[in-house]
């Protein structure tokens, strides 16, 4: 079975052409991030427009890669939750139309599941039930996924998420948007121990975090250091706060495991891809003899592959829409 993909919650506008869950067939994503960081951040309504004017030459592009045409697709796969809404809502409406005039069956996917199904495709023998930290740009839960479309909030985060606690730190030392992944580089070279950071926890809630103290607290220190003319040595503070972050999401992570006795773990999400996180929880697992698998690194962002797969899925639950769907910019995963 192959499903047409589509994707738009973000600042990627991605479509892809997937095979029964886990082949990738095709997959295009066109980024605006270079427009965005001119503002530090995502702006919404730029987001908008641009998805708006790239969505059909990237769906194209999908299907030409695939060498395929509208009639070898049988269901088109759309984000629909969570994300920016008016840029959930061009893909959404445009994979609406599709439905409408081809008579192809419309199935709504949910962006943080979808990241979840990148594991999928990257490890052919992955199945659920298993424990996932989906870390992103905009939520960090444990979730445990009891079945494809079955899946139970363990732990969340309170305040901010991972990716945001990257990306704002990384902007306190003059990285361009996004900056996690240029901090997480920059960390390679230096100290996880030249400067002491919190580990904030959440009292009587184990698996829950919060980034926002922590954030503060390397922002401060950065601060406090230019107000005295101090120069900080910036792979030290990279490392150290990615040591932190890293810290707080694998203990409470590797918690949550032994206390719900699974031994099957997985990653997902943008912060994924963080090195510090790999490494730590695959060396973690394998010394307490659990399963450990995360996304290739090139599925771990925003791409339209990952809703493919989570989408097959879907389909096979019975989750097709009508024409009356609609787009939200908050719905939780469960
Ligand atoms: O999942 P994603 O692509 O978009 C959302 O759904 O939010 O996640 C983007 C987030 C950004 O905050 C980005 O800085 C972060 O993932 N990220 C990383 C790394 N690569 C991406 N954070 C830390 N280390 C990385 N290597
Ligand atoms: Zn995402």
């Amino acid at each position: 079975m192959k499903i047409l993909a589509i994707e738009s919650s973000c600042d990627e506008t991605a479509a892809s052409v997937v095979e029964d869950g886990r082949k990738v067939i095709s997959s295009v994503i066109a980024s605006q991030v270079e427009e965005h960081k001119l503002y530090g951040g995502v702006v919404p309504e730029i987001a908008s427009r641009r998805h708006a004017e790239a969505i059909v030459p990237v769906v194209r592009q999908a299907l030409d890669e695939a060498e395929v045409t509208l009639e070898n697709i049988n269901a088109i796969a759309v984000t629909y939750a969570p994300g920016l809404i008016g840029a959930l809502l061009v893909g959404v409406n445009f994979a609406k139309g599709l439905s409408l005039s081809t008579g192809i069956p419309l199935v709504p996917t949910h962006h943080l599941r979808s990241h979840i199904a990148s594991n999928y495709i990257s490890n052919s023998e992955l199945k659920p039930p298993f424990m996932c930290l989906v870390v992103s740009g905009g939520h960090s839960h444990i979730v445990m996924v009891e079945d494809y479309t079955k899946m139970k909030i363990i732990g969340r985060t309170r305040d901010d998420a991972a990716g945001e606690a990257f990306d704002k730190a990384a902007r306190t030392m003059g990285m361009s948007y996004p900056g996690g992944i240029e901090l997480d580089k920059v960390a390679e070279n230096g100290d996880p121990f030249a400067f002491k950071l919190p580990r904030p926890v959440v009292h009587d809630a184990p698996y829950d975090f919060s980034f926002s103290g922590l954030k503060t607290a390397v922002i401060n220190l950065i601060h406090n250091a230019a107000q005295k003319g101090e120069k900080l040595n910036k792979p030290d503070i990279c490392a150290s706060f990615r040591y932190a972050v890293v810290d707080c999401l694998s203990s409470n992570f590797l918690k949550a495991a032994k206390d719900y006795n699974v031994n099957k773990l997985v990653i997902a999400g943008g912060v994924s891809a963080n090195s510090l996180l790999r490494s730590t929880l695959k060396n973690e697992c394998g010394k307490l003899g659990y399963e450990f698998y995360m996304p290739d690194k090139s599925l771990c962002g925003d791409n339209a592959a990952m809703v493919g797969s989570q989408g097959y899925y879907e389909f096979l639950s019975g989750n097709v829409a009508g024409t009356d769907l609609n787009a939200y910019a908050t719905m939780s995963i469960e």
